[in-house]
């Protein structure tokens, strides 16, 4: 075989022997054989010193040529490899998005009591009412004397108090029963902020607020649970009036129950922290409660002493409070009859507001 084709044979079995291999570490050691340290074309060249000056030229061209060619060849291979890796990389990362979308069991949504209380903030807030979250857990001071209902005042057994640890023997601390401990800590807090323009007698901001929250009290049926919510109203100032309280409540239910004709009736009532008092019940004049007065709220204007523990002088300082059942809201709201399924947690019910 000529020197020729000898080298024509390599470059054939280097090309066939880089397409045979399957990765780019086997490729490189198929190409040690040729182009290596003592590889054959490598060790060609070493012997051409020996030749004379015109054979040297002839031989390394030819060598050289060789050498190109399987350069050439081993680059094509590497980019193959290169390629064929890619290619099996997007393959196994492939996304077949024609697949339908995994979804879950049901989408979320607000439980309806929260869509009440947000549509109660919401009308509330556009009257200017600031919106004043309070604890669950209460102290006797706030959730009854500060209210004034001493102890032993018998509107204490109105309430069926759950108490808790903590507090005094006569004075135990308690789940809060309603949420008009929030008149006073509001106003107090109300109180503190302005105390420089109070000091100098001069006027002080209202208070406009409600505090909406869960309430506690030991009693369960069908229109009771031993949860459940309220939302306190109270606007202070130096002329607001019983007539601010109708004005107001009445806008607010018309509001909220989207109905221009809506009624409302202040039957009156007691409760210890307002003087005089009312209940305050609303009637349809039409739909399946038509006709029928239905109780949202206790209400009534602030009593003195309320006003005194608010650290106001009530000669100059009145107002009204109401105390409001969300949960009866929605209940009219929604024609539910049963409040306990508001509780109950069944997906059925519940997503059914969504
Ligand atoms: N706190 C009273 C209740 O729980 C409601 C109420 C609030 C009444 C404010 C008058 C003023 O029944």
């Amino acid at each position: 075989m000529s020197d020729e084709s000898v080298l024509e044979e390599w470059v054939s079995q280097a090309r066939s022997s880089f397409e045979a291999t399957l990765s780019p570490a086997e490729l490189e050691n198929a190409k040690a054989l040729y182009l290596g340290k003592s590889g054959r074309l490598t060790e060609l060249m070493k012997g051409l010193s020996a030749l004379s000056v015109e054979e040297k030229k002839s031989r390394g061209a030819a060598i050289n040529q060789a050498k190109q060619a399987i350069e050439q060849a081993l680059l094509e291979r590497r980019q193959a490899l290169a390629q064929a890796e890619l290619d099996a990389q997007l393959r196994a990362e492939a996304l077949d998005v024609s697949l339908p979308g995994r979804q879950r069991a049901s989408g979320g949504g607000l439980h309806p009591v929260s869509l009440t209380l947000e549509r109660i903030e919401a009308i509330f807030g556009s009257m200017g009412f600031d919106v004043a979250q309070g604890p669950e857990i209460e102290t006797d001071w706030f959730n009854f004397t500060a209210l004034n209902t001493p102890e032993d005042h018998p509107a204490r057994s109105m309430h069926d108090t759950f108490y808790v640890e903590g507090g005094s023997e006569q004075a135990p601390n308690l789940l809060r029963t309603h949420t008009s401990p929030m008149q006073i800590r509001y106003a107090v807090q109300h109180v503190k902020k302005h105390r420089a323009l109070l000091e100098r007698g001069a006027l002080m901001p209202e208070i406009r607020v409600i505090a909406p929250g869960r309430t506690y009290r030991v009693d369960s049926d069908a229109t009771h649970s031993p949860m459940f919510h309220q939302c306190e109203g109270l606007w202070i100032g130096e002329n607001v009036s019983f007539k601010d309280l109708k004005v107001v409540f009445t806008d607010f239910c018309r509001t909220f129950f989207e109905s221009h004709d809506l009624v409302l009736r202040f039957r009156p009532s007691f409760f210890p922290f307002t003087e005089p008092s009312a209940e305050i019940d609303i009637q349809f004049s039409s739909g399946p409660l038509a006709g029928r007065w239905l109780e949202v709220a206790g209400s009534g204007q602030v009593h003195p002493n309320v006003v005194r523990n608010m650290g106001l002088d009530p000669e100059r300082y009145i107002g009204f409070a109401f105390g409001m059942g969300p949960d009866r809201l929605t209940m009219l709201r929604y024609g539910v009859n049963d409040l306990r399924m508001f509780f109950d947690g069944d997906l059925r019910f519940l997503s059914q507001f969504r």
